[in-house]
This record gives C-alpha cells, sequence and structure tokens, in this order.
C-alpha cells in the first residue's frame, strides 16, 4: 500500500477489468512470477499499464482461493501489489453464474452474433449484478479526487452506474473489446435496458469501430427513446452527467512484435520450423515428393510409393502427372500460420475446411504447405468450448489423417499457451497467416503478425467480419463462412510474390507504426478528461 499512498496525492488512472492482465504462477521455492495471459485486452493495456506508474489495476485473479492458506493468499496479494495489481478473488459460485454464466454464456455469444449459443438466466444475471457490486467494493475505496476510472469488457457493464452512484463527478471510461450486436440482437436479452444504463453511468462509452458505436446509438434510441442524445453523440443523463459514445480502433505495440522478431528464441524457432517444413536444404528432399518418385534418396523412394499406393484411388490421374511433372524444387514449399484462443468465434473448424478443401483442389499443395495452428483452450468451464475443442481435435485428425506422407504432417496442431517470444517466432516462419474470425471486435493477432513481418514479404488473409478489416483493406479479405472463397484466397496467398507482398505489407504496417496500443490508450483518455466534468467533487470527501 506504500506505492498508493505515495500515488494518493496524484491523479491516477484506475484500469478495472474482469482478468488482471497477469497470472500468477508459484515456484518451487514458494515464490511467484507473473505471465502475461493470452487475448486482446492484456495485450494491449498491459504495457501501458507497466510503463505508467501512477496506474492501477484490479480484477480477477483467476486463482481459486480456497486451494490456499490465508498465509499463501497474502504472499500473492504481495506478489501482485509489486506490479501495481489489486486481486479479487471470486468463489466458484460466483465464477459460474459471472463470468462462465453471464458473461461469457449470454453476452459473449450475443454481442459475437451467436444468438442461438445465448443462454438467458435469472440466475446468471443476478450473481452478474452481485459480482460487479463486488467489483465497485473493491474499487471505491481505492478512489482519490482526480482519479480517472478506466473499466474494460462486457464483464463489467453495470460498474459505470454504480460507481457514478457513489461519485457523481468522477471521470469514468468505458470501453467494450468485442462487438456491439445490432439492436435487433441486444433487444432479445432480457435485462438490456439495465445493461444500457449501467454503461451509460460512464462519460466516455468507446467500441472498436464506427458500426459498433452506430448500433450501440441504435439500440439506446430502441429502449431507451427519453433520453436525449446530441448530434456527436453524446448523451445528456438526468443526473447531469454527460456520456460519450466513440470509436477508437485499438492497435498493438508495434514495436515491441517488430523487436521480438529478431528475437534469438524467435528467429530458432523460425529456423526449426523451416526445416521441418523441408524450406531449408537439410529437408530439402520432400520437395521432391511426387507420384512417380524421383528417387534422390532413400526418403523420397518410399514417400513416392506410399503416396503413389495410397492416394491413387482419391487423385484423378491427371493430377498425378501434374504432380509428377512438377521437378524437383520447382515448387518451394510454404508455411501457413495461425494464432487463437479456441474460441467458437474464431471460425476454426471454417479454416480448416478451407485448408482442406485446398489440399483437394490444389494437389499440388500435398507435401508442400504446413499449417502451424497455435490455438489455446479458453474458458474450459463453459461447455460450447468444450464442444468446440471437440470438433476442432477432430478435424485436424481427419485432415491430417487423409493427406499425411510420411515425411510431411499437414497440421502442425499446438494447443499449449506460448509466451510472445515463441509466438513471434510462429508469425515470422509463417508465409501467409490465416485470421479468419466469425466475429471479432479487432484481432490484434492479424496487426502482429504484419508487424513481425515488418519491412518483408509475409500474406495476411484476413476476415471482414473483425474490425481489423476496416483498416487493413490491402490483406486478402475473405467472408469466413464461405469456404471456396477462404481456399481461393489461401492459394491465391501461397502464390503471390514477395514484391507483391511486400507492396502490399508497407501500407498496412505504415498505419500500424502510428495508430498504436499506446496512442490508442492515449487518445482515449484524453477523450475521456475531455468530456468529464473537470474536478471531481466526491460527496464523501
Ligand atoms: P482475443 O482478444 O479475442 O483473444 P485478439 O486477436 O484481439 O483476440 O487478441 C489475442 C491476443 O492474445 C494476441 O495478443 C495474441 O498474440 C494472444 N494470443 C492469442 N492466442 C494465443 C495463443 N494460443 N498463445 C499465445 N498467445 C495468444
Ligand atoms: C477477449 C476479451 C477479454 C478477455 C480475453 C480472454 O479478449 O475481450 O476481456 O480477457 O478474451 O478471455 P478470458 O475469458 O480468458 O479472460
Amino acid at each position: 500500500h506504500g506505492q498508493e499512498k505515495k500515488a494518493g496525492c496524484m491523479s491516477r488512472l484506475i484500469i478495472v477489468s474482469n482478468r488482471l492482465p497477469m497470472s500468477l504462477q508459484a515456484q518451487e521455492d514458494g515464490s511467484y512470477t507473473l505471465h502475461q495471459n493470452v487475448g486482446g485486452l492484456a495485450t494491449a493495456i498491459g504495457p501501458y499499464h507497466r510503463s505508467h506508474k501512477d496506474s492501477l489495476w484490479i480484477g480477477w485473479s483467476g486463482i481459486d482461493p480456497q486451494k490456499y492458506s490465508e498465509k499463501e493468499l497474502a504472499g500473492i496479494r504481495q506478489a501482485y501489489r509489486e506490479s501495481r495489481c489489486i486481486p479479487i478473488f471470486l468463489s466458484k459460485e460466483e465464477l459460474n453464474g459471472y463470468y462462465a454464466g453471464f458473461s461469457n454464456n449470454t453476452l459473449w455469444p450475443l454481442f459475437h452474433d451467436f444468438s442461438h449459443e445465448a443462454v438467458f438466466r435469472q440466475e446468471d444475471w443476478e450473481m452478474y449484478r452481485k459480482v460487479n457490486m463486488r467489483f465497485a467494493q473493491v474499487v471505491e475505496p481505492l478512489i482519490r479526487k482526480g482519479d480517472t476510472i478506466w473499466i474494460q469488457d462486457y464483464h463489467l457493464m453495470l460498474l459505470p452506474k454504480m460507481l457514478r452512484e457513489r461519485y457523481p463527478d468522477a471521470s469514468i471510461g468505458w470501453f467494450l473489446h468485442v462487438p456491439f450486436p445490432s439492436a435487433e440482437i441486444f433487444r432479445s436479452l432480457p435485462w438490456s435496458r439495465e445493461i444500457l444504463e449501467g454503461v451509460l453511468g460512464a462519460n466516455l462509452i468507446g467500441f472498436h469501430t464506427v458500426d459498433f458505436s452506430a448500433s450501440f446509438l441504435a439500440s439506446l434510441h430502441r429502449l431507451l427513446p427519453e433520453l436525449p442524445v446530441n448530434q456527436d453523440g453524446v448523451v445528456e443523463m438526468p443526473d447531469g452527467h454527460r456520456a460519450a459514445i466513440d470509436a477508437f480502433p485499438i492497435g498493438i505495440d508495434y514495436n515491441l512484435y517488430r523487436r521480438t522478431a529478431h528475437s534469438s528464441l524467435a528467429r530458432a524457432m523460425r529456423r526449426g520450423i523451416d526445416e521441418v517444413c523441408g524450406k531449408s536444404p537439410r529437408h530439402r528432399y520432400r520437395t521432391s515428393v511426387t507420384a512417380e518418385g524421383v528417387a534422390a534418396n532413400e526418403a523420397t523412394a518410399s514417400d513416392a510409393n506410399w503416396w503413389s499406393h495410397y492416394m491413387k484411388e482419391d487423385i484423378p490421374e491427371s493430377t498425378l502427372a501434374k504432380q509428377a511433372a512438377s521437378s524437383v524444387g520447382s515448387r518451394s514449399n510454404k508455411v501457413i500460420v495461425s494464432v487463437d484462443r479456441l474460441d467458437y468465434t474464431k471460425g476454426l473448424p471454417e479454416r480448416l475446411q478451407a485448408f482442406g478443401r485446398m489440399l483437394d483442389k490444389y494437389p499440388e499443395w500435398v507435401g508442400h504447405v504446413t499449417y502451424y495452428l497455435l490455438a489455446t483452450p479458453s474458458r474450459e468451464v463453459v461447455e460450447s468450448y468444450q464442444r468446440l475443442k471437440a470438433q476442432v481435435d477432430q478435424l485436424v485428425g481427419e485432415i491430417n489423417g487423409r493427406y499425411s506422407l510420411l515425411a510431411w504432417t499437414p497440421i502442425h496442431y499446438i494447443t499449449r499457451s506460448l509466451s510472445i517470444k515463441p509466438v513471434c517466432g510462429i508469425y515470422t516462419a509463417g508465409d501467409v497467416a490465416l485470421v479468419t474470425p466469425l466475429r471479432d471486435g479487432m484481432n490484434l493477432v492479424a496487426k502482429e503478425y504484419l508487424a513481425c513481418h515488418d519491412g518483408r514479404d509475409g500474406t495476411l488473409v484476413l476476415s471482414d467480419m473483425c474490425g481489423a478489416a476496416d483498416e487493413l483493406t490491402d490483406a486478402f479479405i475473405v467472408n469466413p463462412y464461405d469456404i471456396d472463397m477462404v481456399c481461393e484466397a489461401l492459394h491465391n496467398a501461397l502464390e503471390i510474390t514477395p514484391e507483391e507482398s511486400k507492396r502490399r505489407n508497407i501500407r498496412m504496417q505504415a498505419r500500424l507504426k502510428v495508430r498504436t496500443a499506446a496512442n490508442w490508450c492515449t487518445s482515449f483518455l484524453d477523450s475521456l478528461r475531455q468530456v468529464s466534468a473537470p474536478g471531481m467533487t466526491d460527496r464523501r470527501l
């Protein structure tokens, strides 16, 4: 608390999100180390928090308090405090109703246009309200005159109003990291008015795109028509505070990704992947796997025999002949990459189908393109995520079973969570990044891939259903539901010349270099200061 006291006299930034940006890992000596969490929110705001000593972050620790003694919990609090984080511990019951239930089984699917997955349960809603109140109780005693409070995401949509009631003049911002749905979808939520009123406790309400702000305004008109909204999207609230609505497209720490791509670990990963995929000389023999078999070495001969023997029934003779005609090394081997949380909004099954279809339609890629699929399980307590994991496991198995050669596996499927260096290693190894969410607020993976290919070729195939598609218009833009379209775009992206790929990237990279995560934070906070009342007069102080 020493740090908090010292900071007490200055104006501080209090960030509040469901999950803290870091998780703890216990060491053998009883100490704890902190690791950055996966997800756009942690990636974007984490570095800003680390470099701004006047900021404090309050959120769920991800830890089950029942598994630890009081002494251990005190140690955990202390470890977090050193990073200016204040952990909230939630019970199993609270997590079920608030996190797995209302946040991830109701709001998440609804906001991503997956209404059919959304579950409406009164008890989840009540727990959501209760846990938002718990957050309010933790935040309130920390607030000092002049502080700025920045609340994040769909888990905490009631918190702005709860804090506003205690601090009428506070400077409160709220940002949604996911899409905001159309008014038609949003109003199907039985508690839609309460949610809107909760958010309207903020002075500034931010979204990734103008489309999402427009959807929010449309919901306001429909559900709370009595509220006056001016032409600039500012709502005059009955208690006298003003709530502005605006778009702030989030960016990445471009230099961090550019630099990390050159770290020795990332470079070693890239070399390793190149070798495994036959891009480097050691494994060059794989490029000579043809139907007739160019008997350059044993491996080639056995692969070719295997190939002819097992695949002949499925692949037309003409195609086999075409393959045989391609001489050794004429097609350079390629790597496709993707990095996601295992989430049904990311379109993983559709993407895998498109990859499988490409191997079917363009069999010249068989043996020559390898897909590195990094997909870390997420929200495993939620049933829809368990189903998705089973579906992806099965599809990967099917494609690998159907197309593998003795010395080539089409998909390398990694479900471990990797830290930034190996993730950048995967990005840099990718000739093509396949980023095809069915719906996504922004999608930072697309931006990170481009930063890792700074000044280089490397082709982005990007879904038009994410916020990033508004900015990254030089990518191969696809409808992620259209399997044929993704299959064609993937094939074209693999065939593109390095010059053309580089030319497309330069324009997108120029934009990403300027619109960084740090600039995004500053721009949101500057706007918040402008729209908030000049000084915070806490009635209780
Ligand atoms: P979301 O916020 O929905 O997860 P984004 O693409 O906006 O999607 O952000 C994901 C962030 O998490 C990126 O910074 C990405 O590097 C990181 N990430 C996603 N999946 C993984 C993974 N499997 N392993 C490591 N980091 C990941
Ligand atoms: C998305 C959400 C974040 C969330 C992250 C990871 O990025 O917008 O709020 O933290 O996914 O999800 P999780 O449920 O593991 O926190």
